[in-house]
């Protein structure tokens, strides 16, 4: 089978416009300084990365004959179009909150351009499959986990909740181009060690550059809390290991964890007049 997307599922773009609070409090995680600058660090990733991830599928969207694969891949380009826009709009608020958001944009601009540079349609196909699955696994997180947004400004906290629906709808799309074009698993399995690693680089200095300018850099608490929010006994980010290992397994496709469910339940908030079962 070409396509992995449960059968039946749509991957259409919802024209969302919200109205981010303007100015945005800059705390709006809960008043809490990590949590914030930890959504916000990966926001700013957004915009440049998701104008990668379509150039990547774009590549290849000619070598693909199945004409559902083909829909899908209209669905995830329109998608992500949508999230950069949404996200860049995000940019701007931190931006007038004083934080140096063009220097995080210039760093993953130079990377992706030198990706582009070097690395072939396959490896950056690749790479945006391997980033598309922490993406995945994040949403899918943030969807059934409800301490991930818990006392976040509800505006924010819609904004993110509508990225990782999406992201969960078409998370299969990049992964099935990539193995309808190429499917070496090797490569694909290199690929995720590095987008892990400049995913979490890339966040970290985010996070660390915004600390800094609210002068909490050094504060221990704040890296304490943080932490144990994240990778604490229950921390938000442990469970998804498991989900995250899966990638390494030679059989390994992105609905093997099947939150079918979960994503139509989220539906019911975002497509109110569809009910839960026939969303
Ligand atoms: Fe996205
Ligand atoms: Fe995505």
């Amino acid at each position: 089978m070409v396509s992995t997307t449960p059968a039946g599922l749509q991957i259409r773009p919802r024209h969302m416009d919200f109205d981010l609070p303007n100015p945005l409090p800059r705390h709006w995680h809960g008043g809490d300084a990590f949590k914030s600058h930890w959504f916000d660090a990966m926001s700013v990733l957004f915009p440049d990365g998701e104008r990668f991830f379509i150039d990547s599928v774009r590549h290849f969207r000619e070598q693909i004959d199945d004409p559902l694969l083909q829909e899908q891949i209209r669905g995830f380009i329109g998608q992500e179009g949508h999230h950069s826009r949404e996200h860049l709009e995000y940019s701007n608020r931190l931006r007038d909150l004083g934080y140096d958001i063009a220097a995080i944009e210039r760093r993953a601009q130079v990377r992706i351009r030198y990706t582009q540079k070097k690395l072939s349609p396959q490896r950056r196909l690749a790479a945006t499959a391997a980033l598309e699955h922490i993406t995945a696994i994040l949403a899918d997180g943030l969807l059934e986990e409800p301490r991930y947004l818990a006392g976040a400004h509800p505006t924010m906290a819609r904004l993110w909740r509508w990225h990782a629906l999406e992201e969960t709808e078409h998370k299969a799309v990049a992964f099935d181009v990539y193995n309808q074009v190429c499917g070496n698993r090797k490569l694909l399995r290199r690929a995720m060690l590095m987008a892990t690693w400049f995913f979490v680089l890339d966040t970290s200095r985010g996070l660390v550059h915004m600390l800094k300018r609210d002068g909490l850099l050094w504060n221990w608490r704040v890296w304490r809390d943080g932490l144990q929010w994240m990778w604490g006994k229950h921390g938000v980010l442990r469970p998804l290991l498991g989900t995250y290992r899966d990638f390494f397994r030679e059989d390994f496709h992105p609905w093997q964890h099947n939150n079918l469910e979960l994503l139509y339940r989220t539906r019911t908030e975002f497509d109110p007049q569809l009910e839960p079962s026939t969303a």
